[in-house]
């Protein structure tokens, strides 16, 4: 897919992971959508890629994690007569502890914006693309999405339904011009960790690798027709593909309880 003067929308592009591929995406010379609930960071964002690369940038503040956000979302983009090419579900987070420390509200909003409103986006522009010579859609999941995380177990199940659904999506579309990919973050420097960790556990010694690095994967990927990619500790995925999933389960939650002192 030629990016050149084409347009993507990228949700959770004020920071992290979402803002690199909005810098990324303009300097393939793709026009961008930028959606996220700080206002001011995206248009800091907007008016920095406009000073210095040749394309429009768009800001659009909305909350995914609310219901029908999407289709507003969509329903606004069509009002102003935005076209969109590519579809980059970025937005998500996590929280790390345990279960019940945090409310079924949480829950219920992460569910909606990792699962629900990616979703919804996909389907409302499915149709559109189908019209297209050539479109694509990015799913941002996770190494979570191949295993279950005790002490981050919806969040964990959140990235399994985006891997599920996405390559799901990857088997229906093949034979046509939309091209569907996952990209699976390991450990990524960006707010994830302070928004995850309401408890400060400390990251610093976490390798982590930078939100540019991360999305340059996985934009070569997704360009080089891969359907999905992992980013990060990749051992660790391949390691437990050897064990039972009790040890897997026991492993995972040993760490976790010590990390997190509980
Ligand atoms: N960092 C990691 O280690 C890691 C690892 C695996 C997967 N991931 C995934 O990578 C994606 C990007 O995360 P990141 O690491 O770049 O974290 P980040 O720096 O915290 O970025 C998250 C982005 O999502 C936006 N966002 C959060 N809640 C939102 C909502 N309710 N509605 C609309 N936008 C919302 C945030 O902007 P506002 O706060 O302005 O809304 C921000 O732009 C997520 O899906 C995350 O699950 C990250």
């Amino acid at each position: 897919m030629n990016l050149k003067d084409k347009t993507a929308l990228v949700t959770g592009a004020s920071s992290g992971i979402g803002k690199s591929f909005a810098y990324l995406l303009a300097s393939k010379g793709a026009h961008l959508v930028l959606v996220a609930r700080t206002q001011a960071k995206l248009e800091e964002i907007a008016n920095d890629i406009q000073n210095t690369k040749q394309v429009s940038v768009h800001v659009y503040q909305k909350d995914l994690s609310q219901l029908n956000a999407a289709s507003e979302l969509y329903e606004q983009l069509q009002k102003d007569q935005i076209d969109i090419d590519l579809l980059v579900n970025n937005a998500g987070y996590g929280k790390w502890g345990k279960f019940e420390d945090f409310s079924l509200e949480e829950y219920v909003k992460m569910i909606q914006l990792n699962v629900t409103s990616l979703m919804e986006l996909c389907h409302l522009y499915v149709e559109d693309f189908r019209e297209k010579p050539a479109a694509g859609i990015i799913n941002v999941g996770s190494t979570a999405s191949f295993i279950p995380v005790p002490y981050s177990s919806v969040y964990a199940a959140t990235k399994s339904f985006v891997l599920n659904f996405t390559e799901g999506l990857v088997g229906e579309l093949s034979e046509t011009n939309i091209k569907v990919f996952c990209l699976c973050p390991g450990g990524t420097a960006s707010n994830f960790a302070t928004v995850a960790n309401e408890s400060g556990v400390d990251n610093s010694q976490a390798k982590l690798m930078s939100s540019d690095e991360v999305a340059q994967l996985g934009l070569d990927a997704f360009l080089a027709g891969k359907h999905y990619i992992v980013t990060g500790r990749r051992f660790q995925l391949i390691l437990f593909k050897f064990l039972s999933r009790k040890r897997v389960l026991s492993m995972i939650a040993d760490y976790w309880r010590k990390r997190l002192g509980v």
